[in-house]
C-alpha cells in the first residue's frame, strides 16, 4: 500500500529545540513540507489541529509483544494497537519469546507474522546465547533486525549469558551497538536462595538489589572498553549506575536507556499500592534513585526512554512472590506520563522528541524517523493538551489489562496517531487496516 496524503493544520509542532506553530503536509506517506500557512493541494485530506501539539510518532526501543508462544499475555496485533494508541509508531521487540528469537529463521518468522497485523512499524532483536555467540554478528544487519539483546541476569524466559567470556565473544562478533539487561546472575542466584518463604513483593528491590545491577554494569563497562564495541544498557534503575557512567565517561561507547516505570513509580509505596503489578526487573527503587534518573533523563545522560512494555496476565501476577511474573505493560502510557513530567517541570516538550525519537535513531541507527522534517516518514502524533482526569479513564489496549499508572492525573493525551499520512488511531480506536511496515536501519543488508 502506498503512503497517504494529508495536511495537519494549525497545530503547535514539538521540535528538537522547542514548540512552534506549524502545519505539516504529508505526500505519499512522507513529510513534504513544514511551515506556517500551508495550503492543502486539491483533494487532500486535512486535519484541524488548532490547540493541539504535534509530535513525530515515537519509537519505542524496548517492548515485549510475546509472539510467538506467550500470546495469552500479548501478541503483535494487540501490542501494536496499544502502541499506536500511545503515539508510538515504531517499536523494537525483544527476543525472549517462546521460542527465543536467536537465529535468522526465528527473526524471519516474527517478520512474517507482522505483515498485515502490526499497526505500528516493527523491528526485532536477536537474542545472544552461548550457542550463537560467535556468529550472531553475521545476522545483525538483516532487514528488520533491531540489533542484539543480551540478558546478563535471569528474567522472563530462558535467555541468559551470565559469564564474561561468552559476553566477550558476543561483543567481538559484529559491529552494531549491543543491548544489555544488566543484572549479575551469580548474585541473583545467591539472593533468591536466601529469600525467606512467604516474602512480600516489597522485598523485590532488596533481592535484586542495587549491587546486583551495579556489579553487572561495572563488568559491562570493562568489556566495552576492552573490546571497543558500543553497548547500550537498558532500563537503568540505580543512581549508582548513572554516577558510574558519568564518571567513566566513555563517550558514545556507552549509551543508556530509562523506563517510565523507574521515572514515575517509587518504592516502597508502589509495592504497597500496586503489589506485583509494580514488579519488574530490574526493580523500581526508592525516591533517591528516582530523582537521579529524572535528572539523567533531563540532562542528556540518558540517550533514550523505552517503555519495556512487559505484559503479564492477572493469573501470572497473582502467583506468590517471587514466582509472580515481572514486567509492566507500558507502551501506551509512555507519552501520557512524559506529558505529566512537562507539566510538573522536570522535562521539556523537546526532551520527549530527544528521548523517544532522536535517541533511538542515534543508538540503533534507525532511518527515516526523526524530528518532523521533509523526507521523514509521515508518522505523527497529535496530542490534546487539555485532556485531564485519570489515565485509567482512557481505553487501555494491552492484553495485560492493567497499569499501575491508572490513577495518574493526565496533562494531555495522544488523540490521533498518523502512520505514513493515514489516520491509524483516533477516537479511542484503531482506524483502517494494520499498516505497520518493517523499520529500516543504517547498514542494513
Ligand atoms: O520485568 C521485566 N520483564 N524485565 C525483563 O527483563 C523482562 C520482562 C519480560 O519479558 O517480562
Amino acid at each position: 500500500m502506498s503512503g497517504g496524503d494529508l495536511l495537519v493544520h494549525g497545530g503547535r509542532l514539538v521540535g528538537p529545540t522547542g514548540v512552534t506553530p506549524a502545519d505539516v503536509l504529508i505526500r505519499d506517506g512522507r513529510v513534504a513540507e513544514v511551515g506556517a500557512g500551508l495550503e492543502a493541494p486539491e483533494g487532500i485530506a486535512r486535519i484541524d489541529a488548532a490547540g493541539k501539539l504535534i509530535l513525530p510518532g515515537l519509537t519505542d526501543p524496548q517492548v515485549h509483544f510475546r509472539e510467538p508462544g506467550l500470546t495469552r499475555k500479548e501478541d503483535l496485533a494487540s501490542g501494536s494497537l496499544a502502541a499506536i494508541a500511545g503515539g508510538v509508531t515504531g517499536f523494537m521487540e525483544m527476543p525472549n519469546t517462546d521460542p527465543n528469537t536467536d537465529s535468522p529463521a526465528r527473526l524471519d518468522d516474527k517478520l512474517s507474522r507482522s505483515v498485515d497485523r502490526c499497526r505500528a512499524d516493527y523491528a526485532f532483536f536477536l537474542g545472544g546465547t552461548r550457542e550463537n555467540a560467535d556468529v550472531i554478528g553475521e545476522w545483525e544487519h538483516a532487514p528488520g533486525c533491531a540489533g542484539i539483546k543480551v540478558f546478563m541476569g535471569s528474567s522472563t524466559g530462558s535467555l541468559l549469558v551470565p559469564d564474561d567470556p561468552t559476553l566477550e565473544r558476543i561483543l567481538r562478533s559484529g559491529e552494531k551497538r549491543v543491548t544489555f539487561h544488566s543484572e549479575d546472575d551469580d548474585r541473583l542466584k545467591e539472593r533468591y536462595a536466601a529469600l525467606p518463604d512467604g516474602s512480600h513483593v516489597r522485598e523485590h528491590p532488596h533481592v535484586r538489589d542495587v549491587e546486583t545491577a551495579v556489579k553487572a554494569t561495572k563488568r559491562l563497562l570493562e568489556l566495552a572498553e576492552l573490546t571497543g564495541r558500543p553497548i547500550h544498557i537498558l532500563h537503568v534503575s540505580t543512581a549508582d549506575e548513572i554516577h558510574l557512567v558519568r564518571e567513566r565517561d566513555l563517550g558514545d561507547l556507552v549509551t543508556i536507556e530509562l523506563t517510565p516505570n523507574h521515572l514515575f513509580l517509587a518504592a516502597p509505596d508502589c509495592y504497597e499500592t500496586h503489589g506485583t503489578w509494580a514488579q519488574m526487573n530490574p526493580p523500581v527503587r526508592d525516591r533517591a534513585h528516582q530523582e537521579i534518573l529524572r535528572e539523567a533523563a533531563a540532562d542528556g545522560t540518558a540517550a533514550c526512554i523505552g517503555s519495556d512494555h512487559a505484559p503479564h496476565t492477572a493469573e501470572d501476577k497473582a502467583l506468590p512472590f517471587p514466582r509472580s511474573s515481572s514486567g509492566i505493560a507500558g507502551v501506551q502510557t509512555t507519552l501520557p506520563l512524559l506529558l505529566t513530567a512537562v507539566r510538573d517541570g522536570w522535562l521539556r516538550h523537546e526532551d520527549i522528541v530527544r528521548l523517544c525519537v532522536e535517541g533511538p535513531r542515534r543508538v540503533y541507527g534507525v532511518r527515516d524517523r526523526g524530528p518532523v522534517a521533509p523526507g521523514q516518514l509521515g508518522h505523527l502524533v497529535i496530542v490534546d493538551p487539555d485532556v485531564s482526569g485519570p489515565l485509567g479513564a482512557q481505553p487501555f489496549h494491552s492484553r495485560a489489562g492493567r497499569t499501575p499508572f491508572a490513577d495518574v492525573e493526565l496533562a494531555g493525551m495522544p488523540v490521533t496517531t498518523i502512520l505514513a499520512g493515514r489516520v491509524a488511531y483516533a477516537d479511542g480506536a484503531a482506524k483502517g487496516p494494520a499498516a505497520g511496515r518493517r523499520m529500516a536501519f543504517d547498514g542494513e543488508r
